[in-house]
């Protein structure tokens, strides 16, 4: 499974590039409007900040209802940075979203389909020919459902039926979900920074950096 980060920070994109984890980024409205930037400029400085990922998803904005908005939005979003070709257009889960997702996909442009609360809306998304598809665990958790379960039935639905779409475990909350998608078979799991900051600490590692550190000192050398 590969790592994604799920944010619009800049300073947290280049720490988890630095340590070589990343295969990409997600963004949307919510985690731009949190940064307080131009929505263009900062897809353009992540696109710059992180040239070797797959993908950097950039979602049209929610004042795209019809197909063709969002298409006349994605036709603008790959532009940015000379059309790079890392530029995902993510769209809803909504038919408008998946006619764009058609019309896109068609024409070479990588999607994203978010906000996917079902398995059958997974379906819809791969076979509209999404390039990845974002179930919302920790959503369903909010509501006492079962995320995970979610993703490990869609990933057995696209292994069954040979769909190519990437799944990209989305609304990661903790370490415990990015190991369970793991074995559920998610291909990504896109997280904020802090699970990764969670991920690589534990208690025994910090203990036994201490003791390491207080054995040298005490040492002859
Ligand atoms: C994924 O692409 C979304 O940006 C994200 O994972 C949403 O997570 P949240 O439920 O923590 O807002």
């Amino acid at each position: 499974m590969k790592f994604f980060i799920d944010t619009a920070n800049l300073k947290d994109i280049q720490s988890a590039y630095k340590i070589g984890v990343l295969s990409g980024v997600t963004t949307n409205p919510s985690l731009v409007a949190k940064e307080g930037v131009k929505f263009e400029d900062r897809i353009a400085e992540i696109l710059q900040a992180v040239p070797e990922v797959e993908s950097v998803s950039a979602e049209v904005t929610p004042d795209a209802e019809t197909a063709e908005e969002m298409i006349a939005q994605a036709n603008e979003l790959i532009k940015i940075n000379n059309h790079d070709p890392n530029i995902t257009i993510k769209l809803p889960m909504t038919l408008a979203g998946l006619e764009a997702c058609r019309y896109l996909s068609a024409k070479g442009v990588k999607t994203n389909v978010t906000l996917i609360f079902t398995v059958n809306q997974a379906l819809l998304a791969a076979r509209a020919g999404a390039t990845y598809v974002s179930p919302f665990l920790g959503r369903l958790d909010d509501i006492s459902e079962d995320g995970v379960l979610l993703v490990d039935k869609i990933a057995q639905l696209f292994r069954t039926h040979q769909l190519d779409a990437q799944i990209i475990a989305a609304s990661v909350r903790h370490p415990d979900h990015v190991t369970r998608v793991a074995m559920a078979g998610a291909h990504i799991a896109t997280v904020p920074f802090a699970v990764i900051e969670q991920i690589a600490k534990h208690p025994l590692t910090e203990q036994g950096l201490a003791k390491f550190a207080a054995d040298w000192k005490n040492s002859v050398q």
